[in-house]
């Protein structure tokens, strides 16, 4: 099969370099010529774990490339997804209208170009009707075109993109043409042989899929915070609540970690648009409208937490924080709970300093004046407090020992849970946790 992806971002950029690994032929084209250089360079320009290796493999195999000319390379697709960005609109949380028009464009751009029968498929998080959208500027302004129009949402985590997108849990897929079903089994034919579910429904539900996804795994973040809240009142173990609950199947384990909110490109913007298009539709969602306040309150509380930990406050402290993105293995600081956590601590009156495997780079254009370290342990010298704000691996290790020679207050904000209290206050720490009595 020959494939085109335009847009050669996040999803884009894994989505096109699997589908080359599953032996078709793809053309990643991006209109933004510094990134294509870039790519042809052989810099992939995100950090996500394994995918330069997958691109690597895969254009030396002749399976994948990179291109700035939307029409030369869709001329000879049998499919061309598209996979253009899709941030919220500021202030009311549309997912913004040029992005309803950036694929519309797209397509346009798509439809004047292909020859033959050819799939057009929206990979992108689009509002509901996009697809639609799509469909009726084909038959109106193209009508010699033969296209059909399919939702495909992607359900990738950042840092975790290759085995999602390798090992699924089911592929979504709006259409109900008997052509395009065809199509879309044959590009997904790996997956579907490994029994990969491939779930075939109407467009508009496809798109609605994605939204309802991520606002129900936001809703059950939200749940297992407040009853983190609720466990620190009472003297429960949020760790174990969320274990007990989740050995029920019909609830699940996943999605229950207690943190500091749920941050990234996606759950605010998604939760934010699915509640707009609600109201537009005159049929709320109130759940996920009361999950959307609380989340923003959360990060805010969790500023109050460190400091009610300092001894009700951070003036003229120092605080070190391990972890600035919004998860880890990402260097992605898109609506992190740090950028709140640490202009709370700034408010106060705190010397903020923070360290970051991956992040520092993104965090130096989203927040404000604080100092960056090289590691743990250099900015623990002399601190007041240590909070964990992003569980990446290299903090759940950390060798106390050293740590609490470096410290001046031996107080760890463990906003992650990422370790068994005894453990932590064993070596003379203060430790206060999420969802636990200190
Ligand atoms: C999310 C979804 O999980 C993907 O399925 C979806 O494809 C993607 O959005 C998208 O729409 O593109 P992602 O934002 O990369 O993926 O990250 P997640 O792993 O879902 O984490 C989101 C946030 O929730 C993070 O801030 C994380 O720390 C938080 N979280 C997650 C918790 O606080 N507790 C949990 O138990 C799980």
């Amino acid at each position: 099969m020959r494939i085109v992806m335009i847009g050669s971002g996040y999803v884009g950029l894994v989505s096109g370099a699997c589908l080359a690994d599953f032996g078709h032929h793809v053309t990643c084209v991006d209109k933004s010529a510094a990134k294509i250089d870039a790519l042809e360079a052989g810099k992939v320009p995100i950090f996500e774990p394994g995918l330069d290796n997958i691109i690597d493999h895969n254009r030396n195999a002749g399976r994948l490339d990179f291109s700035k000319e939307l029409a030369a390379s869709v001329a000879s697709a049998d499919v061309v997804f598209i996979a253009v960005g899709t941030p919220s609109r500021r202030g009311d949380g549309h997912a913004d209208l040029s992005y309803v028009y950036v694929p519309t464009l797209a397509a346009r751009e798509i439809a004047a170009a292909v020859c033959g029968f050819t799939v057009v498929v929206t990979k992108s998080t689009v509002p509901v009707g996009t697809g639609d959208e799509i469909e009726r500027i084909f038959r109106e302004e193209f009508p010699e075109k033969d296209i059909s129009v399919v939702s495909n949402p992607e359900f990738l985590r950042e840092g975790a993109a290759i085995t999602d997108f390798k090992r699924p849990d089911r592929i979504v897929l709006g259409t109900e043409e008997p052509r395009a079903v065809e199509v879309m089994r044959e590009v997904y034919r790996p997956l579907y042989l490994n029994e990969a579910p491939l779930y075939f429904c109407e467009r508009r539900t496809s798109e609605l899929i994605k939204y309802a996804a991520n606002a129900f795994l936001a809703m059950k973040i939200t749940f297992i915070n407040e009853i983190a809240d609720l466990c620190e009142q009472i003297g429960a173990d949020v760790q174990k609540v969320a274990k007990g609950i989740g050995m029920d199947k019909r609830i699940g384990d996943k999605f229950l970690h207690a943190g500091p909110g749920y941050g990234g490109s996606c759950f605010p913007k998604d939760t934010l648009a699915l509640v707009q298009t609600a109201q537009d539709h005159d049929s709320p969602v109130r759940l996920i409208e009361t999950t959307v306040a609380i989340n923003d309150n959360r990060k805010r509380a969790m500023g109050r937490k460190v400091i009610a930990a300092c001894d009700g406050t951070v003036r003229g402290k120092k605080i070190a924080i391990l972890g600035l993105t919004f998860k880890p293995n990402t260097d992605d600081m898109r609506d992190a709970p740090s950028i709140t956590i640490i202009q709370a601590l700034l408010d106060g009156g705190a010397n903020v300093h923070a360290y970051d495997p991956e992040g520092m780079e993104m965090a130096k254009e989203v927040i404000g004046p604080i100092t960056y370290g090289n590691d743990p342990y250099e900015i623990a010298e002399d601190a007041d407090a240590i909070v964990i704000v992003t569980e990446w691996d290299e903090f759940r290790a950390l060798d106390l020992k050293r740590m609490k020679s470096l410290v001046k207050t031996p107080t760890i904000v463990d906003l992650r849970n990422i370790y068994p209290v005894a453990e932590v206050t064993k070596h003379g720490f203060a430790y206060f946790a999420i969802g636990k009595k200190n």
